[in-house]
């Protein structure tokens, strides 16, 4: 039953029908399921883009230690962590927001800036709350495809930007793509985004990048765009458990209603614990982040060789083309014992996006992928 359905069919207090509209996240499954669906024991988790590595002993150590105190309150500012960040930004700490994941902060900025009949922009494809998030809040939402070739088209965005939206959401990298906006289309999207509307330049998978990838903060802030920048604990830190990212504004003004809009006790104790002491081993991440770009080009490289055709990624992930219904495809691949993300935006519904995990998971991943093509 769609939601579409289940709001007609419901009988009692009417509900907020942008709400009951939404589209269902696309979330990936977890291991239970796919063990009972394959009868397999090892499973393949590659639909979340997480850390295969785990986290740095770090924050275990700080989880363990006895500054956790579960049984009270973390405090809602979340100041030390804010001032740990504002620290590793080089900004004013009165700048940051911190969420329960950088999603929290998609729904709290959308909460801030859109009202009913407002106006966001974003791409398609792109990471399902950029959309669903505006759409909660009965904003309406222009979608910017892509290239033929897996490119942001910039053309068509400063289009849509010229349509005076109140906020744009981008992800770069992309997700689900892997590419990046270079310098040259960052600054022409910051003019093209302009003075009355909120740049969210969403940078989840910053830390995987090669250098040359333009700093995201610096542009935005030198060219004097109202924004937002967006991080996240989740990938890079192996932190996705925990639940922590954080809004970066441009002015403490915005951080002020992003903070209004977020719940009090957002971020909890173990996370805020954590996310700190996982900013301190930036050896431990840069080390994972080396790690799994390495095996990403590995896999790359065998994908390619079987005529695959992909996106080229920065991140710890590839889209490609696998020539078929992607669902379809997904269904077949969790079979095999392999979670991955069958795309379902319209246009691309013969993607599938499969996270970089150790080894072991990506070999089984391509052994499943040479039957589901060889079917
Ligand atoms: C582009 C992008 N933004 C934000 C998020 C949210 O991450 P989290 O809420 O775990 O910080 C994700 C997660 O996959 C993502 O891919």
């Amino acid at each position: 039953m769609t939601s579409k359905t289940a709001a007609q069919a419901h009988v009692g207090p009417a509900f907020n029908p942008h709400v009951a509209a939404l589209p269902t996240y696309n979330a990936g499954l977890p291991v239970a399921v796919a063990r009972e669906v394959s009868g397999h024991e090892f499973i393949a988790r590659l639909a979340s883009n997480e850390n295969p590595y785990g986290c740095s002993p770090k924050v275990m150590a700080a989880l363990a230690s006895s500054a956790f105190e579960p049984w009270r309150y973390a405090d809602p500012a979340a100041r030390d962590l804010r001032a740990a960040i504002g620290k590793y930004l080089g900004i004013d700490p009165a700048l940051i927001v911190c969420g329960n994941g950088s999603e929290e902060m998609i729904a709290a900025i959308s909460r801030a800036f859109l009202t009913p009949g407002g106006l966001a922009v974003t791409v398609v494809p792109s990471f399902g709350l950029h959309e669903i998030e505006p759409l909660a809040v009965g904003a309406k939402v222009i979608k910017v495809p892509m290239t033929e070739d897996l490119t942001f088209d910039i053309p068509a965005l400063e289009d849509a930007l010229a349509q005076k939206p109140q906020v744009f959401f981008i992800s770069t990298p992309s997700n689900p793509v892997g590419v990046t906006l270079d310098l040259a289309a960052l600054e022409r999207l910051a003019a093209a985004s302009g003075e009355s509307c909120l740049f969210v330049l969403d940078e989840a998978y910053r830390e995987f990048t090669a250098p040359g990838f333009p700093d995201g903060l610096e542009v935005l802030r030198r060219l004097n765009v109202p924004h937002v920048i967006l991080r996240t604990f989740s990938k890079a830190y192996g932190l996705a458990g925990l639940r922590v990212g954080y809004a970066a504004c441009s002015s403490p003004e915005f951080a002020r209603v992003i903070n209004a809009a977020k719940t009090p006790f957002n971020v909890n104790a173990a996370a805020q614990l954590g996310a700190i002491a996982a900013l301190e081993d930036d050896a431990w991440m840069k080390d994972a982040v080396g790690r799994i770009n390495a095996e990403r080009e590995r896999v790359r490289k065998i994908l390619d060789g079987m005529g695959v055709f992909m996106a080229p990624s920065q991140t710890n992930f590839l889209f490609m083309d696998c020539k078929g219904d992607s669902t379809e495809c997904a269904q077949f691949m969790l079979k095999e014992g392999v979670i991955l993300k069958g795309w379902r935006e319209a246009g691309y519904e013969r993607f599938i996006r499969v996270t970089i995990g150790a080894k072991e998971e990506n070999e089984k991943f391509i052994g499943a992928l040479k039957k589901w093509l060889a079917r």
